[in-house]
């Protein structure tokens, strides 16, 4: 076994694919492929800030923790800090989540 450096320091952010299969159609204003909707755009606003060596975003399979209707995302910090698990909604929540995501990748 070999340990690997992490080449994104500051971490990974998991978007569970499955909640948004549960999340009522008419709740969203595009419901194909929620999670990899969330993750394409942090993608894209996280190279426009220059971060996105910095952070790893990946959708993923289920994190077992969201209730109907929610969307589930983990980060993940890449040396230290502490592993956030939140439950959101994909389009209403999604600016609070980058503007958290942000903090916690642009603190130290
Ligand atoms: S279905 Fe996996 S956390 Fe929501």
């Amino acid at each position: 076994m070999k340990r690997e450096d992490i080449p994104w320091p500051k971490g990974m952010l998991l978007i569970c694919t499955k909640c948004g299969t549960y999340i009522p159609a008419d709740e969203l204003k595009n419901p194909k492929d929620v999670a990899e909707q969330i993750r394409d755009d942090f993608r894209t606003r996280l190279k426009k800030e220059g971060l996105h060596k910095n952070l790893r975003v990946l959708v993923s399979g289920c994190i077992d923790v969201c209730e109907v209707g929610t969307q589930a995302v983990a980060f993940v910090p890449g040396v230290e800090g502490e592993v956030e698990v939140l439950t959101l909604h994909p389009e209403k929540d999604r600016e609070e989540l980058f503007q958290k995501i942000m903090k916690r990748i642009q603190s130290k």
